[in-house]
């Protein structure tokens, strides 16, 4: 048993949530987290921010390096685009609540910078329930998942982005999930008229879920 215990909490965060979680209650379960490796690496844990009770929660890939500093998600450059995007779709900050599915830095060294790293499918697994509590504890009405990464960690690994964005799902996980493109895809677009052009598509699908009509009194 004591050894099968340990296994499981290598393997997932599954033990370290509390029972009963609050926000606050994970944010401070999560700071030691170690159910993969990345901690190692990582300066600290980059959980989740926002809205307590949220309308919409967005769900990214993992801290970059400035998040990883900071130790709050989505201050860096895909960051900057997102917010914009947000206020041109009409979302306000504090209506939403934003994570990742993975909530360590994963890098690799180039010269003095650090490189961000795909995380693999046993580290997303590991983080999974620390993104579940968090879904659990701000009850959303919508969650939207940034990149393919999010997306098929939470869909499938069929799920296709390029050919499913921008289309309320129902799920479990909320009433509504609405996949796009990752924030730091329209940074890398190859110049000006196509980054317009990529913005442009993805405040179109925020702006789906922006028409969300909210349940709760006053969401
Ligand atoms: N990219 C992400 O997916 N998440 C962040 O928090 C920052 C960059």
């Amino acid at each position: 048993m004591a050894l099968s215990l340990k296994k499981a909490r290598q393997q997932t965060a599954a033990l370290l949530v509390p029972a009963h979680p609050t926000l606050d209650s994970l944010r401070a379960a999560a700071a030691g987290c170690r159910a993969c490796e990345l901690w190692k690496r990582g300066t600290q844990t980059v959980f989740g921010e926002g809205a307590r009770r949220a309308r919409i929660l967005f769900v990214g890939e993992q801290p970059g390096d400035k998040e990883d500093l900071a130790g709050k998600p989505f201050v860096g450059p895909a960051g900057v685009v997102l917010n914009k995007a947000l206020a041109a779709a009409g979302i306000e900050r504090d209506q939403i609540y934003v994570t990742n599915v993975v909530k360590h830095f994963k890098w690799e060294p180039r010269g003095k910078r650090r490189i961000h790293k795909k995380p693999n499918a046993a580290e997303i697994a590991a983080c999974r329930p620390w993104l579940e509590a968090e879904i659990a504890a701000t009850g959303p009405e919508a969650v939207v998942l940034l990149g393919a990464t999010a997306a098929q960690a939470l869909l499938g690994s069929g799920f296709r982005v390029s050919q499913e964005r921008g289309r309320l799902m129902a799920s479990p996980l909320a009433r509504h999930v609405l996949a796009t493109v990752h924030p730091s895809s329209i940074l890398r677009a190859p110049d000006d008229d196509a980054r317009h052009a990529e913005m442009a598509r993805f405040v179109d699908d925020l702006r789906v879920v922006a028409a969300v009509k909210g349940r709760r009194k006053g969401a």
